[in-house]
């Protein structure tokens, strides 16, 4: 079977799952976006209002920034990069997913990047981050490095915008300007793939 046929049968289990209690209040599982490929995929943290919604990740302010950031390099989810989430169904009001939400809902994470073996992997957030890396450092103190991945891809931790959302300023070393330089860091090494 090929990729895409992969991903269908993948998606289609994701949907049925009731692996735990998120299961009972989902409008829509939320399996992915963009284009799959070997290339860049980004990791979220869990859907929201309105990825719960529509069954589509990063489509409420925060994905809308997102696609910004990504435009700005030339780079988008049309074209060039495959979205998912660490977890595919909405916690109530949003709140923080627990562990044994992010347990019940790994396999099909794993399974996503067995399939597609990424050569770059973004971890959006510190759900994405502490869910990928065995790492005690925040998100700020580790973004835009370079870490070690699986199938011998590189991930690098990268604000998340919802938090961007929330801290305006565009001056240097501020978390906007931080973000622009890890995006081109990310472009630079996808042209070099
Ligand atoms: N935030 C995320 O981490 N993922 C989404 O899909 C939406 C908002």
């Amino acid at each position: 079977m090929g990729v895409q046929e992969d991903l269908d049968e993948l998606k289609e289990l994701c949907e049925m799952c009731e692996n735990c209690s998120l299961c009972k209040t989902r409008t829509n599982v939320v399996f992915s976006s963009g284009v799959p490929n070997n290339k860049l995929m980004l990791i979220g943290e869990a859907p929201g209002f309105n990825e719960d919604k529509q069954g589509e990740p990063f489509v409420g302010k925060a994905g809308q920034l997102l696609d910004k950031i990504f435009e700005s390099v030339g780079l988008s989810r049309q074209k060039n990069i495959y979205i998912c989430n660490t977890i595919k169904c909405r916690p109530p009001e949003n709140r923080d997913p627990l562990p044994e939400e992010k347990e019940a809902c790994r396999a099909f994470l794993d399974a996503q990047i067995d399939i597609l073996k990424p050569k770059i992997i973004l971890l959006c957030g510190k759900v994405a981050l502490t869910s990928m890396l065995d790492i005690k450092s925040g998100i700020t103190k580790v973004r835009g490095q370079w870490f070690e991945g699986p199938y011998g891809s590189r991930m690098m931790p990268i604000f998340h915008p919802s938090y961007l959302l929330r801290n305006d300023s565009h001056e240097k070393d501020s978390p906007k300007w931080l973000m622009w330089q890890d995006i081109k860091e990310v472009k630079r090494v996808y042209d070099s793939l």
